[in-house]
C-alpha cells in the first residue's frame, strides 16, 4: 500500500526571523517540494496521492479541500502573509489562477515527490527535474507579462524555498526493495544530497538568489510510523528519526558549502526537526488540550 507524508507546519517561525534580521523585501515566494508545500497540483494529473475530499480543508476558507494536506492553510501560506504577500499561495497547474496571480507567489509541488526520480514514480507525481521545467516555463510567462527588467527583479529577489526529502526515505527508501539493494542508507542520504545541491545550482543559473533550503522533520513520529511501530509501543520510529538528523546535518553543510560556491547566493538552511519535535513533545504549549 502506498503512503504519503506530510510535514504540517513547520518552517515559519525560522523564515520570519531571517527576514526581519535582513529587513529583506520579497516580491514573490516561489515553491519547490511535496505534500508538506503542494497546493493542488496533484488534483490536475492521474494519481491517487490527493487530498481534495473531507476532512482537509475543513478550517480553509469555504471549508473548501483544495489539495493541500491540511486542515486549513499550509507553512507557505503563512510565510506568504508574513512576507506581506498574498494570504495563500496558488498550485501552477490549477486552472483557476494565471501568471498574473503567480507572479507574487507560485507553487509547483506535487506531493509524494521527492528528490529521487524513483521516487515521484511511486504513485505517478511530478518529478523534481519537472518542477523545474514547470518554472522555466513560468519565467516565460512572467517576463511577457511583466516585462524583462520587472520579471528579473521578481526572480532575483524572490524567495525560494525547497521542502521535500521525506518521501525519499519514507515511501520509497524503507518500503521499496531497489534503492536497499543499491544503496546503503549513508550512501542514498549522499545521493540525495547531491541532486538537492544539483537543484540549487540550476535555480542560481536561472536567476535565483534568495533560496531556502528545507530539511526533513523526525519523521519516524509521523501518525504512520507511529501506528506501525507496535513493537515500540506506538512511539516515534527512532531509526527514521536518526536518518532525518543525520540527513539534515549533509543539507545544512552542503548548503554552507554553496554560500561560498554560487556567486551571490543567500542560501539558508531551514531546519523543521526541533520546532516538530517541540511541538510533538509538549502540545499544550502549542494551543492543543
Ligand atoms: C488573469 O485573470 C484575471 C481574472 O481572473 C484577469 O483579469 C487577468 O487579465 C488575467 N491575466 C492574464 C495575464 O491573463
Ligand atoms: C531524473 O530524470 C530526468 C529525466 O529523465 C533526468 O534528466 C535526470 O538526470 C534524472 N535524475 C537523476 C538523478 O537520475
Amino acid at each position: 500500500m502506498a503512503h504519503m507524508y506530510t510535514k504540517w507546519l513547520l518552517l515559519f517561525t525560522q523564515f520570519l526571523v531571517l527576514f526581519a534580521k535582513i529587513g529583506a523585501k520579497v516580491p514573490a515566494l516561489i515553491v519547490f517540494g511535496d505534500s508538506s508545500v503542494d497546493a493542488g497540483n496533484n488534483n490536475q494529473i492521474p494519481t491517487i496521492a490527493r487530498s481534495n475530499f473531507q476532512p482537509y480543508g475543513r478550517d480553509f476558507k469555504g471549508g473548501k479541500a483544495t489539495g493541500r494536506f491540511s486542515n486549513g492553510r499550509i507553512a507557505t501560506d503563512f510565510i506568504s502573509e508574513a512576507l506581506g504577500l498574498k494570504p495563500i499561495i496558488p498550485a501552477y497547474l490549477d486552472p483557476a489562477y494565471n501568471i498574473s496571480d503567480f507572479a507574487t507567489g507560485v507553487t509547483f509541488a506535487s506531493a509524494g515527490t521527492g528528490y529521487d526520480n524513483a521516487t515521484s514514480n511511486v504513485l505517478s507525481v511530478i518529478p523534481l527535474w519537472k518542477e523545474l521545467e514547470y518554472y522555466k516555463e513560468f519565467q516565460k510567462k512572467l517576463r511577457a507579462n511583466l516585462g524583462e527588467t520587472q520579471a528579473n527583479q521578481r526572480i532575483t529577489e524572490g524567495l525560494h524555498l525547497i521542502s521535500m526529502g521525506t518521501n525519499d526515505f519514507l515511501e520509497n527508501y524503507y518500503t521499496l526493495p531497489r534503492r536497499q539493494s543499491q544503496f546503503t542508507i549513508t550512501q542514498y542520504e549522499d545521493f540525495l544530497v547531491g541532486i538537492a545541491r544539483n537543484f540549487i545550482k540550476e535555480l542560481h543559473g536561472l536567476g535565483a538568489r534568495k533560496i531556502s533550503l528545507g530539511g526533513v522533520p523526525p519523521m519516524g513520529c509521523l501518525p504512520l510510523e507511529r501506528a506501525t511501530n507496535i513493537i515500540g509501543g506506538n512511539d516515534c520510529n527512532q531509526k527514521y528519526n536518526t536518518v532525518a538528523l543525520e540527513f539534515n546535518e549533509k543539507l545544512r553543510k552542503m548548503t554552507v558549502e554553496l554560500n561560498k560556491e554560487l556567486p551571490g547566493v543567500k542560501l539558508v538552511f531551514s531546519n523543521p526537526y526541533y520546532v516538530f519535535m517541540y511541538i510533538l513533545r509538549r502540545p499544550s504549549l502549542y494551543g492543543e488540550l
